[in-house]
């Protein structure tokens, strides 16, 4: 008798838990194993597709990444992460199947060339379509924007007014311009590397005060022990990194709830 109201007690919290995302823990976050999205072609662009579990999805991600786009496997089980934290997350394929290659030290590699071919002109029209297709889907009320690297100078162009998108995450933006900061018009949460030559002290603290000059809510976090790509790529294995990689991950997810909500 004792055990069987025991029973049905659990099962009634966890009926009521069901109705509603649990509390973001680190168990949402896969840094290993299979991808659980889809891919789909829409308007000629690749969306890696992440639909959102346990509630339903009033608000979107999308999921801006670095260079190696959403080939590499850390991108897609990071777009699965916000997916389980409740917003239906969508990577387009910012490289059209052509990324840059792991190691991009490779001599065949020529990063000049990759990003002279893919700057704002190529960039931003393949964003937007992922904003429009997001846009397009009538639970959807608000969009949030995460960028990493490469991906997180574009998450600033998303949220100024009329692209689209309500709040925005980047982690260790790469080629930010400071118009491009400037001109936001929602909320901007950005997290930053102890080791980065792209984004070194003296432009973390320009980053600062520019945010300081608009008329958003922002954040700057630093992380110790952490390098560039860290908010994608960290080392799990070391204590400090990996530590890293879930806190962006978690401040991405509270800057989202908290803006959205
Ligand atoms: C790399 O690309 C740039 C721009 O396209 C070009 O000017 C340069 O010569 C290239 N470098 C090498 C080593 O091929
Ligand atoms: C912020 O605005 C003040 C007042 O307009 C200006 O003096 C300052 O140079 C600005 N700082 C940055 C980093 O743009
Ligand atoms: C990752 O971190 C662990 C623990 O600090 C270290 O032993 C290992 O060499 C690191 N791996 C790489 C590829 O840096």
């Amino acid at each position: 008798m004792r055990t069987s109201l025991a029973t049905l007690l659990l099962w009634s919290v966890a009926v009521v838990i069901a109705k509603d995302c649990p509390i973001a823990d680190t168990s949402i976050i896969a840094h290993s194993g299979t991808p659980v999205g889809t891919e789909q072609v829409v308007d000629g662009v690749t969306f890696y597709i992440s639909q959102a579990k346990c509630k339903a999805p009033k608000a979107a991600v999308v999921y801006l990444t670095d260079v190696f786009g959403i080939q590499l496997p850390e991108n897609k089980l990071l777009a699965d992460s916000f997916a389980r934290a409740g917003y239906l997350t969508v990577a387009p394929d910012l490289f059209n199947g052509t990324p840059a290659p792991a190691d991009l030290n490779d001599p065949s590699f020529n990063t000049t060339d990759f990003l002279s071919r893919h700057g704002p002109d190529v960039t931003d029209p393949i964003i937007a379509k992922a904003v429009t297709y997001l846009r397009s889907i009538s639970s959807v009320k608000k969009v949030a924007a995460t960028g990493y690297c490469y991906g997180g100078r574009y998450a600033f162009r998303f949220v100024a007014p009329g692209r689209g998108v309500d709040v925005a995450f980047a982690a260790h933006p790469s080629l930010l311009e400071d118009g491009e900061i400037l001109a936001v018009g929602g909320g901007v949460s950005v997290a930053a590397a102890e080791t980065d030559s792209m984004m070194p002290p003296a432009r973390r603290a320009q980053i600062e005060a520019l945010l300081a000059n608009t008329t958003v809510p922002y954040q700057v976090s630093l992380y110790s022990g952490t390098q560039h790509g860290f908010g994608v790529r960290a080392n799990i294995s070391d204590l400090e990194q990996k530590f890293g990689k879930e806190s962006a991950f978690f401040q991405a997810v509270r800057w989202f709830d908290y803006w959205l909500a």
